[in-house]
């Protein structure tokens, strides 16, 4: 049967935040150094007085990107801050043991909080839960965001920085389940130590957002720690001011093959752990009689991303070369992002230069990948409230689907979200699967108006745009629905259309 999507833009879903097209930057292979910090690069025009790669920053400028996270990823369990602050020629190089490498530490809290002012983003922090103390976290909070005369206010005032940073969001550890992780936990040991130091690090500063490790979302380790760390409000001497000791509950997960159809439907897994993790917490809140007048947490996804370390070059299997399908896999996860923006607080590509980035650096310029296009149609366009919209078309029922997938049984060729944003502008992104069907498609609910169409695709599913040429772009043109309501989604491609509702 001919396959239908019809919008309904005033059925208002969920409200978008805008965090969940957060970015991450971490101490990784050529994530920092050369790719947001190349002081040494010999093209001087390429830099900016601070030695930040000015490319990058003109490239990110239009996606008005809200967070990084930064500065890791694996990378906190080590890292001491106070080691990159100060004059850099004082700055000790220490082994690095996430990724092999040695941290020179020239690049540190202040340079990146420079980073962000110079690209209009706000920070987000990864505490270090491995070989960190609760002393050197709450130091660093102090040294963020101290207002008063105090030792750490007063050093970053000392290091040419009057006022305050006012870091908002902090993260409590990065997957300390893990075993490749410094120090891994047990979810006891983990969820006891986040408790605590959630309750000291409240004291010191009431207005931060604190995020809890979490895992992928349906596991164990996310109920413990939900369970054990959801507290009453206002528990634990944080008085009338009923403070929530956690904001958010973050969780990870990364999807690739090298098939194609498992390749982008493996995203959908995001879609089930957001819905199982959603479920998590109201049980936390059931469980420990919580009051619904509380504030409840929602997701931090802050890692997300297709990735296979064993077919990625470079930085130590992490410099993806980004295909046609893995662009389509990305606009899958972002649908995914979209259509469950109701309990997704925040989410960040993993990661935003370099290393498993849409965006790379060479000494000379910057290559966008395929997978840039999705990142910056939904950046700028898939904003203001998510909105209802039908798809009826034929199901992919291949068994090459991974575990999670497999649960739904059947994946439309027609991967869709739809959006409206304040101004009254619909956007919809519809991701044809089918590597040999265009799929002419009756489309409803768009008015009478023109729509602008913007086409990523390319010859085949598995070229990139690494080779210097760009097989995967984008494509701009019109469509008149008046003279013809049917529109064709070619194989293999994203296409976001956008009118402006009458
Ligand atoms: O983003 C790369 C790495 O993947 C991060 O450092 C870690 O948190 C995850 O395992």
């Amino acid at each position: 049967s001919t396959p239908s999507i019809t919008v309904f833009p005033t059925h208002r879903v969920a409200k978008i935040n805008r965090n969940i097209y957060s970015g991450f930057t971490e101490h990784m292979g050529r994530c920092i150094y050369t790719g947001l910090y190349d002081p040494t690069n010999p093209n001087k025009d390429l830099v900016t007085a601070e030695g930040f790669r000015k490319d990058v920053l003109e490239a990110l400028a239009p996606l008005n990107i809200p967070v990084f996270r930064y500065p890791g990823g694996n990378f906190c369990a080590t890292y001491h801050w106070q080691d990159g602050i100060g004059a850099v020629e004082n700055r000790p190089s220490r082994p690095e043991l996430a990724w092999g490498n040695v941290e020179t530490n020239h690049f540190g809290t202040d340079e990146f909080m420079s980073w962000c002012k110079a690209a209009n983003t706000q920070p987000y922090l990864c505490l270090n839960f491995g070989t960190g103390t609760l002393d050197e976290a709450m130091a660093w909070v102090e040294y963020c965001n101290g207002k008063n005369d105090t030792y750490y206010a007063n050093l970053r005032r000392k290091h040419g920085h009057e006022e305050p940073y006012n870091v908002k969001y902090w993260a409590l550890g990065n997957e300390m389940w893990g075993p490749w992780q410094i120090n891994q936990m047990t979810q006891e040991a983990y969820a006891e130590r986040a408790l605590q130091w959630a309750k000291a690090l409240k004291l010191l500063d009431p207005t931060i957002d604190l995020v809890l490790c979490g895992k992928e979302g349906a596991t164990s380790w996310d109920y413990y720690t939900l369970k054990h760390c959801l507290q009453p409000a206002g528990l634990s001497d944080l008085g009338e001011e009923r403070v929530p000791l956690i904001d958010m509950h973050s969780i990870h997960l990364y999807t690739a093959s090298e098939d194609h159809y498992e390749n982008v439907t493996a995203p959908l897994a995001a879609e089930r752990a957001i819905e199982v993790c959603s479920g998590l917490i109201d049980l936390a809140f059931v469980e420990n009689k919580l009051l619904p007048t509380q504030k409840r947490p929602t997701i931090c996804f802050d890692e997300w991303n297709v990735w296979s370390p064993p077919r990625a070059p470079g930085s130590k299997g992490a410099e993806e070369q980004y295909t046609l399908s893995d662009a389509l896999a990305v606009a899958v996860w972002l649908n995914v992002l979209v259509r469950k923006a109701k309990d997704v607080g925040m989410a960040c590509i993993a990661q935003s230069v370099n290393v498993l980035s849409p965006l790379m650096t060479t000494e000379a310029g910057l290559i966008r990948q395929s997978t840039w296009w999705p990142y910056e149609l939904f950046c700028k366009f898939m904003k203001g409230h998510t909105v209802a919209v039908h798809v009826a078309c034929d199901s992919y029922q291949g068994t090459t689907k991974p575990d999670w997938v497999r649960a739904l049984k059947e994946t439309p060729w027609l991967d869709v979200s739809a959006t409206m944003d304040d101004e009254g502008w619909v956007s919809v992104c519809v991701v044809n699967m089918h590597l040999e069907k265009d799929l002419e498609t009756t489309f409803g609910g768009v008015g009478d108006g023109k729509v602008t169409v913007y086409t990523v695709t390319g010859s085949d599913q598995k070229v990139t745009n690494m080779a210097g040429k760009e097989e995967v772009g984008l494509k701009e043109s019109q469509w008149d629905p008046s003279k013809d309501s049917k529109f064709v989604f070619p194989k293999c491609s994203i296409t976001m259309l956008r009118w402006k509702s009458s």
